[in-house]
C-alpha cells in the first residue's frame, strides 16, 4: 500500500465484523513497529498481543468509559514500556502504539487506541482500581512493565467518513 493510503486509511475504527484476525499479520505488524524510533535507541517499548478473545472483551472493563470497543474486538496489542530503560518510556510507547497502528492498516485491518496511562476503571470513583492494575490482572504482564495504552483490533465493520483534507494554515506553519 502507497504511504499515504495508509496514513490516510488509518481512522480509529470502533465497530468490527468478529471475522478472525490472523496472527501472522499482527506478527508483522508488531516486527514493523519495533523499528520506530526511541530516545536515546532504549527500545523501551514492549507489545503483547492478545488474542484470546475472553482476554480481549474482559479488557473492555480498563475503564468504564471510552473502552467498550474492545467487547467487540477480534485481538488486541498491549503497548507497555519498561520505565528502567528510559524515563521517557511513555514517549517511546506513544510513538510505537502509532506507527503499529498504520502497520496494522498495511495487513488490512482496523484499529482504536485505548489509553491506559494513569487512569482509573471507574472515572468518577477516586478509589478504584487503576487501569492498568486491571489490564495487569487480566494478563500475565512482567514485573517493571508499565502499561500505557491498548490496541483494539479487527477488521473494519465500516468506513470512517474521511477527515476534512486540510484545516487551514493555522496548524502548519512556515517561518521564511
Ligand atoms: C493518546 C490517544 C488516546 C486515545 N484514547 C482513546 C480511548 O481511550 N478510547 C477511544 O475510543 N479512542 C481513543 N483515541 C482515539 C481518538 O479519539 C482519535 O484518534 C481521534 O478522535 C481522531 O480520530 P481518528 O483517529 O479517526 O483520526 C485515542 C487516541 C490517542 C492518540
Amino acid at each position: 500500500m502507497e504511504f499515504k493510503d495508509v496514513v490516510v486509511k488509518r481512522r480509529s475504527t470502533r465497530r468490527y465484523t468478529g471475522q478472525k484476525v490472523e496472527r501472522e499479520k499482527l506478527e508483522s505488524a508488531m516486527k514493523l513497529a519495533l523499528l520506530a524510533p526511541s530516545s536515546k535507541n532504549t527500545r523501551s517499548t514492549r507489545l503483547m498481543a492478545v488474542t484470546n478473545l475472553d482476554k480481549v472483551h474482559a479488557l473492555a472493563k480498563l475503564r468504564d468509559w471510552g473502552s467498550d470497543l474492545l467487547q467487540g474486538a477480534g485481538a488486541a496489542i498491549v503497548v507497555m514500556g519498561d520505565e528502567e530503560a528510559s524515563p521517557m518510556w511513555q514517549t517511546n510507547a506513544s510513538i510505537m502504539a502509532t506507527v503499529l497502528q498504520l502497520a496494522l492498516v498495511n495487513e488490512g485491518l482496523a484499529s482504536c487506541w485505548v489509553h491506559v496511562g494513569d487512569y482509573l476503571t471507574l472515572k468518577d470513583v477516586p478509589d478504584s482500581q487503576r487501569s492498568e492494575e486491571y489490564v495487569k490482572s487480566v494478563l500475565n504482564i512482567s514485573e517493571g512493565y508499565r502499561v500505557w495504552c491498548v490496541i483494539g483490533i479487527g477488521y473494519a465493520d465500516y468506513t470512517p467518513k474521511p477527515l476534512p483534507d486540510y484545516e487551514g494554515p493555522e496548524r502548519i506553519l512556515f517561518d521564511e
